[in-house]
């Protein structure tokens, strides 16, 4: 099999970047080592920067976002049982966020391919990239038990954090910057609308905990735990609980309760692997970076990071210039470091070190204390929540 563009994982960075090669003309083969059932259903992330949501749009792939999405104009900061709500709008001259979750997302890229893109081939592993330093670089993979080459131009590796594209980089030209945080979060669905109308971010001397949401009819909530807890050790009545504590106010805000029909941990991560490229292999999306969830940017530097590959790809077919390519390494890691900073910054605002002295909780609140009283400080925080220009 042949194609200029070898894409490999079918999350919304292979799925985006399919999308956007085949609306300017190039052509690409997508490898997916699972099922669509399954791709379609796992549970991720929900919030879109508006330039998630303009990309999206462009790409003709808004129209279900547009019609179901929840446009979000502020969070809530909750602390010391005091609110505060952060205007987006306001403080960054009318940028906003959606709630659209990223199954969403990934549901509408895979009917819009299998109606209209090139080939996407589900339970089609990759098992090794090979001749990345070469003009055609391949991609060996499995498939209905076989195993089969996918030459191509330029490869790109979409495959998350546990993907093999990674590998191909030699270890002599690759350099990763990591942090592990010693928590998780629970995350449960619930069937309850949920009860606030804008995420609330709270912290808490119990820990972390969010309100967040997937419809008017579905609430999407975490809570900080352990490293390494085991989401079926939380009885769901412990787990509503144990949110009401968090997310108790001095006003007498209440929390409704309804059946819980998800439950995971997910692990806390910060994880670069520079350089994002080396030779006709492109890293791109979680294969490249993780970023705690905090705040909620791991979808949007996967788009970031494509758009930025498929527009530098359109320039050398028009101009004949490599150079937007060339630079795409450090043009992504750019945007990337300032996501990273940000939900870092997140990251430490809102959770509670197991072992952290007092001292650490009282900056915390005067963090805390310093946005809800400083435009300047408050600006910041809206800035980095509705994301950082594309270059
Ligand atoms: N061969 C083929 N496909 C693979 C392989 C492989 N060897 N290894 C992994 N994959 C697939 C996975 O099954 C998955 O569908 O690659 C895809 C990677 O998708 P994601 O993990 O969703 O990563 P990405 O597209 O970069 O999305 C960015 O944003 O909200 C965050 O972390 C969250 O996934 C999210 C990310
Ligand atoms: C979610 O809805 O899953 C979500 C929202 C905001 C975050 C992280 C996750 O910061």
């Amino acid at each position: 099999m042949r194609t200029t563009v070898g894409i490999i994982g079918a999350g919304p960075a292979g799925l985006l970047l399919a999308r956007l090669l085949h609306n300017a003309g190039i052509d690409s083969v997508v490898l997916e080592s699972r099922d669509r059932a399954y791709v379609e259903q796992r549970q991720r992330a929900g919030i879109l920067e508006q330039g998630t949501v303009d990309v999206l749009r462009a790409a003709g792939a808004g129209g279900r976002m547009d019609r179901d999405g929840l446009r979000h104009d502020g969070i809530e900061l909750r602390f010391a049982r005091e609110r505060h709500r952060v205007d987006f709008p306001a403080l960054t001259g009318g940028r906003s966020v959606m709630v659209y979750a990223q199954t969403e997302v990934c549901k509408d890229l895979i009917a819009l391919q299998i109606e209209e893109g090139g080939p996407l081939l589900f339970e089609a592993e990759a098992l090794a990239v090979e001749g990345v330093e070469s003009e055609r670089p391949r991609v060996r993979f499995r498939r209905e038990g076989r195993e089969d080459v996918l030459e191509c131009d330029y490869v790109v590796g979409c495959d998350g954090f546990w993907g093999v594209a990674r590998r191909a980089i030699p270890a002599e030209h690759s350099r990763v910057f990591e942090r592990t945080y010693p928590f998780g979060w629970l995350g449960i669905l619930a069937d309850v609308p949920p009860s606030h109308d804008e995420l609330v971010y709270a912290r808490h001397d119990r820990g972390f905990a969010l309100l967040s949401m997937r419809s008017p009819a579905v609430s999407r909530l975490y809570l900080q735990v352990p490293e390494g807890t085991d989401a079926g050790s939380w009885a769901d009545e412990e787990i509503w609980d144990e949110l009401e504590r968090r997310f108790e106010t001095a006003d007498g805000w209440s929390l409704e309760r309804g059946a819980v029909t998800s439950k995971s941990v997910t692990p806390m991560r910060s994880h670069v692997h520079e350089p994002m490229r080396h030779g006709r292999l492109f890293l791109a999306g979680d294969a490249a970076h993780i970023v705690p969830p905090t705040g909620a940017k791991g979808l949007n530097l996967a788009v970031g990071d494509v758009v930025t590959f498929a527009r530098a790809l359109v320039h050398l077919e028009e101009t004949g210039s490599a150079e937007r390519l060339d630079a795409y390494s450090e043009t992504c890691l750019r945007r990337v470091w300032q996501a990273e900073r940000f939900s870092y910054d997140m990251t430490t605002l809102l959770h509670r070190a197991p072992d952290a002295p007092p001292f650490e909780d009282r900056v915390q609140l005067a963090r805390l204390r310093r946005i809800a009283t400083s435009r300047a400080a408050e600006t910041d925080l809206a800035e980095g929540y509705t994301g950082f220009p594309l270059d």
